[in-house]
């Protein structure tokens, strides 16, 4: 078990005016940020981000979204860090996300769902390196 997670807060949650809100809400939860940025990605990181769903049909949906607007990239710490965020977060579809979580209050759509949160140890390492150098991480 890792103690780190890595969060996106997407475009349409910065958009709408949520940054404070949603880290608020991560802090509370007693998530510490490790590393954390204002971003844009490129419609090529985003296709290398998402590289695991190119099969997917909402793929390139995806990938336009993802690079449309800046978003808040984050590492974040705590003990069993990927499954208690992905629980704070809720389920992918806001529509079927529980009660005061993060999707539920925020998000849009399940295309637009608000944050990302990494689904395993292994990943959250790939996608803090992807979008961290050491000297960033604290
Ligand atoms: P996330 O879990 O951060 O990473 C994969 C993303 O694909 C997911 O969030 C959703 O934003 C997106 N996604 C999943 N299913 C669909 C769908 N049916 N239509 C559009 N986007 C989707």
């Amino acid at each position: 078990m890792s103690n780190i997670t890595f969060t996106m807060i997407k475009p349409d949650a910065v958009q709408d005016g949520h940054i404070g809100a949603i880290l608020n809400q991560i802090t509370e939860a007693g998530f510490k940020i490790k590393a954390m940025k204002l971003t844009q990605l490129t419609v090529d990181d985003a296709k290398k981000f998402y590289e695991i769903h190119a099969e997917r049909p909402f793929y390139m949906e995806l990938v336009e979204f993802m690079s449309s607007g800046p978003i808040v990239a984050a590492i974040l710490e705590k003990d069993n860090a990927v499954e208690d965020f992905r629980k704070l977060i809720g389920a992918t579809n806001p529509a079927e996300a529980a009660e005061g979580t993060i999707r539920q209050k925020f998000a849009r759509s399940i295309g637009e769902n608000a944050v990302h949160g990494s689904d395993s140890d292994e990943n959250a390492k790939i996608e803090a390196d992807f979008h961290f150098a050491g000297r960033e991480v604290f």
